[in-house]
């Protein structure tokens, strides 16, 4: 059941469409920043309030990947895995994230701190290699830098 907050605020988000379905993103995103991430017990909820099925939700929810189907760390670190990321060394980046912190793309570290996530171009290319963490972008990373920068995320 979608808890009261959850159901004000997916209302207040419905007020702005005609067809409750045209919210379907934004619900989940409001029950995601509640829950962590989007469980079959949370769509089944969200699906209640807007006539749609699980199995829509699920496949619009697989298709975006801001929107969490596991269950996720408290921070999610977004690596750019495009073109110019790539040619600005990128994979040091992913080395050490590897051997550091023991996670690769789609791994949450041990003390469930961070999941590392690929992501498409983050529009930061000049400034590339670039990561997102939860909604602060950071970008001309190194090894080096991205320790310091992990760090303040507890
Ligand atoms: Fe990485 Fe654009 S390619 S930010």
């Amino acid at each position: 059941m979608l808890s009261d907050t959850e159901r004000q605020n997916i209302d207040r988000e419905l007020s702005h469409y005609a067809d409750p379905r045209a919210g379907c993103v934004e619900a989940m995103k409001i029950v995601q920043r509640e829950r962590g991430w989007l469980s079959d017990a949370a769509l089944a909820d969200i699906s209640e309030r807007l006539g749609m099925s699980r199995e829509e939700l699920d496949s619009i929810a697989t298709f975006y990947n801001l929107l969490f189907r596991k269950p996720v760390g408290r921070h999610v670190v977004l690596m750019c895995d495009s073109a110019s990321c790539w040619i600005l060394g990128y994979e040091k980046l992913l080395e050490h994230l590897r051997s550091r912190y023991g996670v690769g793309f789609g791994d949450t570290t041990a003390d469930n701190r961070f999941t590392l996530l690929p992501s498409q171009c983050l529009g930061a290319c000049d400034g590339g290699p670039a990561m997102v963490v939860d909604d602060d972008l950071h970008r001309d990373l190194t090894p080096e830098r991205i320790d310091g920068i992990l760090e303040r995320y507890r």
